[in-house]
């Protein structure tokens, strides 16, 4: 295949309101707040960079130890550890206005007045491409997970957002739900623009020398290649429940992995623990897709999004 023809291929998107030059998205919480992977990944070839969930007030997380890997994957139980949204506007932001990709802001409340009060915050910020409100997060006590897992709750919180702030919005779900359409369609009906899933699946691992938690925590959220079918049943179901765009994520390592969310009826996707075995999975992952549609004839992404085949 020649390179004329690979740059033919269309791989632009439009999510929610975020137009981006590919699909292809970090997940929060594995890319830092993006400067960290300069050195390695030239930030401008991706489509949309999610930065590590913020709070109002910094955070110093879950004491440790607070990762482990796992068969296929890995364990975290960081706690959502952050700068606070402070920090961030004044440290990290200025070099990630210089970059030419839309820059996401992930986001975490312990009511939904902090919520509230961080979209308004952001709503201020120059440079903010769109909001990812995490209502997902299984590693802290409160706020997170209790808002993702109950279909009222996470209507309010969105809903709170919402009226604070225009900038696109995505709702972050969680799988550790029995009806994922019911969340999905609340968190819609709230107002969100688009929504991204999935967060980590609960889990813990237990030593059996000391009979003893592996993570100080005690349970950690499950993510990796170990949980991709999960992500994708739910990302299929998310998608036939609503009409916003949904975004796929979930164990995603590569651009075979990317498609088969793409496929599924997922408009974006976003890569996270990949990152943390191979920093370029990101870039890799475009130029796998760009080859995948110039070798197979497919002149534009679209062709490709919800192009799943029951028969
Ligand atoms: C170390 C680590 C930190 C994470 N931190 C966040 C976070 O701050 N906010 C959030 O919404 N998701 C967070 N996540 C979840 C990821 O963004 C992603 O939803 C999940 O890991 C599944 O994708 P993956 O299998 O590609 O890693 C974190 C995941 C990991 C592994």
């Amino acid at each position: 295949m020649s390179n004329q023809n690979q740059r033919s291929c269309n791989l632009s998107v439009q999510v929610g309101g975020i137009q981006m030059k590919n699909p292809v998205m970090t997940a929060s919480g594995t890319f830092g707040y993006g400067e960290e992977f300069a050195s390695l990944v030239d930030l401008n070839k991706l489509g949309g960079i999610v930065v590590k969930g913020l709070s109002l007030k910094p955070s110093a997380g879950n004491p440790p130890p607070r990762t482990l890997e796992t068969c296929g994957g890995m364990l975290n139980a960081i706690g959502l550890e952050n700068v606070g949204i402070e920090a961030f506007a004044q440290e990290k932001l200025p070099f990630l206005q210089t970059l030419d990709t839309p820059i996401v802001l992930n986001m975490f409340g312990h009511d939904i007045k902090t919520y509230a009060e961080l979209a308004e915050r952001i709503q201020d910020m120059d440079g903010i491409a769109g909001i990812e409100v995490n209502i997902s997060c299984p590693n802290i006590k409160a706020g997170g997970i209790a808002f993702g897992t109950d279909p009222k709750m996470a209507f309010e919180v969105v809903k709170a957002v919402r009226e604070k702030t225009g900038l696109p919005l995505i709702a972050k779900l969680s799988p550790n739900v029995t009806d994922i359409q019911a969340i999905a369609r609340s968190v819609e009906e709230a107002g969100a623009d688009a929504v991204s899933l999935i967060n980590t699946i609960i889990g813990m691992a237990v030593d059996v020398a000391t009979r003893r938690p592996k993570l100080a925590n005690i349970t950690g959220g499950l993510s990796g290649p170990a949980i991709k079918p999960v992500a994708l049943r739910m990302v299929w179901e998310a998608a036939r429940a609503v009409r916003v765009p949904v975004i796929g994520i979930g164990g995603i390592m590569d651009a075979m992995d990317a498609l088969e969310f793409l496929i599924a009826g997922a408009s974006a996707v976003q890569v996270g623990t990949a990152n943390l075995v191979n920093p370029r999975a990101t870039v890799e992952i475009v130029e796998g897709i760009r080859s995948y549609l110039a070798e197979n004839n497919i002149p534009d992404i679209s062709d490709i999004i919800g192009s799943l085949t029951i028969s």
